[in-house]
């Protein structure tokens, strides 16, 4: 490792049947001696709680501990992450454990932080459908609403007479004959989302009084399913999970022909987007913990990476303030699940070819200034309860066998924004809507934002430049209503949506000009200047004074005009970057990455595939020998 240059080591997030052999006997010996050895090799380490992998005897303990599916089946002991977040009794267990390890290991001065858990919401495990949910979710609605007639109310259960007459009457909301009341829904989620946050929280106050080391989670790519800023502000870093290769075939949402193109890069633009939303959940300080070195095992297809892509990956994560880039996994496990997966080593200990690759890169790394880090003018809007009612109430009954693939759901809208905007060659920061210094920015979008808090309402207010807004902007109220006087309920934009429409996707609705809404189209009623209409004449953007209402779900072409038209009064330079080359300004460089599988050339350079291009910004200041900027293939 040390050869390789590796200096920080994460271990032990899934050893529990190794630490605690039976029930309240503890084996530290085979831990004293792995952490001994790596620290006595000079390395730095992360311990972590084992809690993702409860051992086979917490079931004799509390065999009601395992979540339920949607479908009320047991998700059984076998695999990982098989515990309900809201079993009291496994959170106990969890607290005991993580105060074990911080009272042993808690000061040893090898250890520079501790990983909580591993990777919340991934397998899909943020909801469950247990006793102990159904019992939380009673509880958790009694406490918000106080008596049954005011959570009668503000549900608006007078519809379909779903009045209830005591919380112990209330179910989790599944397996009804048709569709579910939305707020019910919403509050389950807000509720899911609090019991993950509960859940790591009660690991964080077990750790406190024993280290003073940074706590941090391994949070996953594209999981909206709990309130991550929300939990972040528990922690002291946020570190994720980075598989490029995984990420582009199993969730980018990219049709076959882009995912052909970029099969060994991976999608340019999904690590950038979750490092820079990474980086304002741990409100500046992120690591990639799990970085792919290899072919993966659990996405339908698994190629391997191309030459340099791991090089790539990790400059790329470093210039978009990772402070730390750790590979997942050191050596191929010839047994388990993961035998399929690669690691820096093969399973017979021989170096696998990356180990090369990363070994010249940390000699790279000594170059760099510390004191970077992206420097962004458009902050970019993700609300993680926008995409709970964006589920909640869709307008549409779900994907067909046709349309299965087409990515109706919010996460895919601010995505198309933010690959928009990387397509213009712009850098960003991904902020929540509880950020309420936004004078940085000369710029905020925030697409599809369903309810806006008024404080939020107020900061987009003293933006000085353009604030995109919609569609489905303040488009239901807290309580998943329609707000008085129709949506948007924003005081500075003077229109009213009148309907809306979902639409297949084969039914775009073109716009002057440039490209089409899809999939979501809403009729608006403005007072506000029409900056651009449908080719029928509807309104698509209206709005005056820098703030701007849109009305439907822009394609590519759409997107690029519009963004257009707010950016360019704007000191940003506009680009038209090619397909799969992507820049980024931190404070002293400008950064291409080129993830196509090809040579591309582009304002008069060439760049090799699955090069690294750094040019310094301010010459002036920057240490960069030639000026011109160096790149590496
Ligand atoms: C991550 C997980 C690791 C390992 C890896 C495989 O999601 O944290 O434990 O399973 O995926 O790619």
């Amino acid at each position: 490792m040390i050869r390789a240059g590796i200096r920080v080591v994460r271990i032990g997030e899934f050893a529990w049947s190794r630490l605690e052999p039976e029930p309240g006997q503890f084996d530290w010996a085979w831990l004293d001696t792995a952490i001994k050895t790596l620290a006595d090799a000079g390395l730095k380490l992360v311990l972590c709680t084992p809690t993702a992998t409860p051992p086979r005897w917490m079931l004799d303990r509390w065999p009601d501990m395992l979540a339920r599916d949607e479908n009320g089946h047991v998700r059984r002991f076998g695999s990982r992450r098989h515990y309900c977040f809201s079993h009291e009794g496994y959170r106990g267990e969890c607290a005991r454990i993580a105060g074990e390890l911080a009272r042993r290991y808690g000061r040893h001065p090898a250890i520079i932080a501790f990983q909580i858990d591993n990777e919340y919401g991934c397998h899909d495990t943020t909801l469950s459908w247990s006793d102990a949910a159904r019992d939380g979710f009673r509880q958790w609605l009694a406490g918000k609403y106080g008596t049954i007639a005011a959570l009668n109310r503000r549900w608006g259960n007078v519809f379909w007479s779903m009045e209830y007459q005591a919380f112990d009457q209330i179910e989790l909301p599944h397996l009804t004959v048709t569709q579910l009341n939305p707020a019910h829904v919403l509050d389950f989620n807000r509720f899911s989302s609090d019991q993950v946050i509960a859940f790591n929280r009660l690991q964080c106050d077990a750790l406190r009084p024993h280290t003073d080391c940074p706590l941090l989670h391994n949070y996953m790519g594209r999981i909206t399913s709990f309130d991550h800023f929300a939990l972040g502000r528990d922690l002291d870093i946020a570190t994720w999970d980075s598989y490029p290769l995984g990420f582009l075939d199993d969730r980018s949402g990219r049709p076959q022909d882009f995912r052909d193109r970029f099969l060994r890069q991976g999608d340019p633009d999904f690590q950038a987007f979750h490092h820079d939303l990474y980086r304002s959940v741990g409100r500046g300080r992120m690591w990639v913990m799990e970085q792919q070195p290899g072919p993966v095992n659990w996405a339908p297809h698994n190629p391997a990476p191309a030459p340099g892509m791991v090089r790539l990956w990790t400059l790329e994560a470093i210039a978009h303030g990772a402070e730390i880039v750790s590979y997942f996994r050191w050596r191929q496990l010839p047994f388990g699940q993961e035998q399929m997966h690669a690691g820096l080593k093969r399973p017979d200990n021989s170096p696998a070819s990356v180990l090369a690759e990363i070994a010249s890169l940390a000699d790279e790394l000594r170059d760099l200034p510390r004191d970077d880090a992206p420097d962004a003018r458009i902050a970019l809007v993700l609300d993680y309860p926008s995409a709970w009612g964006w589920q909640a109430l869709p307008n549409r009954t779900g994907a067909t066998p046709e349309n299965a693939t087409d990515g109706f759901d919010y996460f895919s809208l601010v995505y198309d924004f933010y690959c928009a905007l990387r397509q213009m060659g712009q850098t960003i920061d991904i902020i929540s809507p509880e950020c309420t210094d936004l004078s940085a920015y000369c710029c905020v979008i925030a697409p599809a934002l369903m309810h806006v808090p008024e404080s939020f309402a107020h900061a987009l207010a003293g933006v000085r430049g353009p604030v995109l807004v919609g569609p489905r902007a303040a488009f239901r109220t807290a309580d998943m209503r329609i707000p008085d006087g129709l949506p948007p309920s924003v005081p500075w934009l003077d229109c009213r949506i009148t309907h809306v429409e979902s639409l297949p996707a084969n039914t775009p609705v073109p716009l002057e000009g440039a490209g089409s809404f899809q999939y979501w189209f809403e009729h608006v009623h403005t007072r506000m200047p029409v900056q651009v209409r449908t080719r029928e004449g509807a309104v698509a953007l209206t709005g005056h004074n820098d703030r701007y209402y849109l009305a439907g779900w822009p394609d590519a072409p759409a997107l690029r005009g519009i963004l257009t038209r707010l950016l360019s009064p704007l000191p940003l330079t506009i680009e038209n970057m090619p397909e799969g080359l992507r820049s980024l300004d931190t404070h002293h460089f400008r950064y291409l990455f080129n993830y196509a599988a090809t040579q591309q050339t582009w304002n008069g350079r060439t760049f090799p595939p699955a090069s690294v291009t750094r040019m310094p910004r301010h010459p002036a200041r920057s240490s960069s020998r030639s000026g011109q900027g160096d790149t590496h293939s």
